[in-house]
């Protein structure tokens, strides 16, 4: 790909200075756009990457908002399309971070044209887009193109340091993995029917939205996947007044004139089989009354258990079950220490962490995996088997929760 010179301006320096430039196309900038281009500005200042990113071009539908949203958050250019975003020779990268309606065409659009991709969870709102897009994620490898899908949570020190306790064999067999995703900003019945609500835009509700988060982290985490689930979906509210404003994330501007079919599941839960016989059970709602952003897991193995809250994402617990029981017991491990993930690079010990840092590590391994031209993990393939398991959730809630392998 070409990469021309570019002179090294003030928001280049430090360690970015020198280095070979990853330049950045982004489409979508309320909140998601907000998160990565946090990611982007910051992982070349904080982390030793072997390219610059560079906030190259930011894409909306509208000029005007698309140039105020660029101006506060650094993007030099502006496009009121993604196909011209993806026509620029001066874009090595496409960040999707749309709804779910456009992910597959933007993502395949963009692979075809030699960019590097990093789209947003659920990867689509079909298994089939999912299928395309993880097909030409492998034909655009084998050119030497990354595509990652943005399963952030992987990336937060203290889960990443509960991978490396699993893998390290500090839990021994696996026996449960319980995980919830919990908010509750949908329990008032007037929130209006924005994108999240309608199933041509989003594919799911809370199942999509936040299920798919805890899929793939409990499946990380375990180092194995879902064999098959059983599964119950609901629907509470089922119309809502039409949004009358700008929606952006999980705000909306007001309602408007009317009323509409909410056409999504509001809460999914489901028990969950892996290979290995360890038993998973999962709940994704946004209805749980005074949770916010609740992701919480434990997982239990024959030699010990870890536990994590995302509401308190710089504590992880440990469980080690092979002590004696006299002093035995659940300890909290403060994830700040430098020997840590991610934590090398951040402050002294104590002095945490936040919501906004996954993104920025989300950059930083992107950035990695395509300059020593590595598969980056979550890839395309992972996130199109985490949309099996999602369709196959919504495969059993239809069946009166009847046991669904998951489709290979
Ligand atoms: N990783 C996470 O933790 C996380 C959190 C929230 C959302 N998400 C995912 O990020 C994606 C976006 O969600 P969000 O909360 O940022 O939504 P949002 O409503 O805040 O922003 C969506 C953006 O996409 C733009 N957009 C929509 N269609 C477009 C098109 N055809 N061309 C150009 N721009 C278009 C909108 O104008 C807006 O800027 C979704 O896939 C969502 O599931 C991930």
């Amino acid at each position: 790909m070409e990469q021309p010179q570019q002179s090294a301006g003030p928001e280049e320096a430090g360690t970015e200075a020198g280095k070979p430039p990853l330049r950045v196309g982004m489409v979508g900038y309320a909140f998601m756009g907000a998160a990565h281009s946090q990611g982007w500005r910051t992982a070349g200042r904080v982390f030793d990457l072997p390219r610059r990113p560079v906030l190259a071009a930011l894409c909306g539908r509208d000029a005007a908002a698309v140039r105020a949203a660029a101006d506060r958050h650094g993007w030099a250019a502006t496009e009121t399309d993604w196909r011209a975003l993806i026509e620029r020779d001066d874009i090595d990268l496409v960040d999707i971070c749309t709804p779910g309606d456009s992910h597959a065409e933007i993502a395949v659009a963009a692979l075809s044209a030699g960019k590097h991709v990093l789209c947003e969870k659920p990867l689509a709102n079909t298994v089939e887009e999912a299928e395309a897009m993880a097909h030409a994620a492998e034909s655009a490898y084998e050119r030497g193109q990354s595509a990652m899908v943005g399963f952030n949570y992987r990336r937060v020190p203290a889960t990443a340091l509960a991978r490396r306790m699993v893998a390290e064999g500090r839990l021994g067999t696996l026996r449960h993995i319980r995980v919830t995703y919990l908010q509750d900003w949908l329990n008032d019945p007037e929130f209006p029917l924005t994108w999240r609500l309608r199933k041509e835009l989003a594919g799911s509700g809370s199942l999509g939205d936040l299920g798919a988060h805890i899929v793939d982290l409990a499946q990380h985490l375990a180092g194995e996947r879902l064999a098959g689930v059983s599964a119950l979906t609901e629907t509470f509210v089922r119309r809502r007044p039409l949004p009358g404003g700008a929606t952006s994330g999980l705000a909306a501007g007001g309602t408007g004139a009317g009323t509409g079919t909410v056409t999504v599941d509001d809460a999914a839960l489901f028990t969950g089989r892996f290979a290995s016989g360890a038993l998973a059970s999962f709940e994704a709602t946004r209805y749980a009354t005074g949770r916010k952003n609740a992701l919480r897991l434990e997982l239990n193995g024959e030699r010990g258990s870890l536990a994590f809250d995302l509401e308190r994402l710089n504590e992880l617990w440990f469980h080690d079950a092979t002590e004696p029981g006299t002093h035995a017991g659940f300890r909290r491990i403060l994830v700040t220490e430098p020997d840590h993930p991610y934590l090398d690079a951040w402050w002294p010990p104590g002095h945490g962490l936040g919501y906004e840092h996954s993104f920025v590590h989300q950059a930083r391994d992107l950035v990695h995996a395509i300059a020593e031209g590595r598969r980056p993990e979550p890839s395309f393939a992972d996130g199109l088997q985490v949309q099996r398991v999602l369709a196959a959730v919504e495969e059993s809630a239809e069946k009166n929760s009847a046991y669904t392998p998951i489709a290979d």
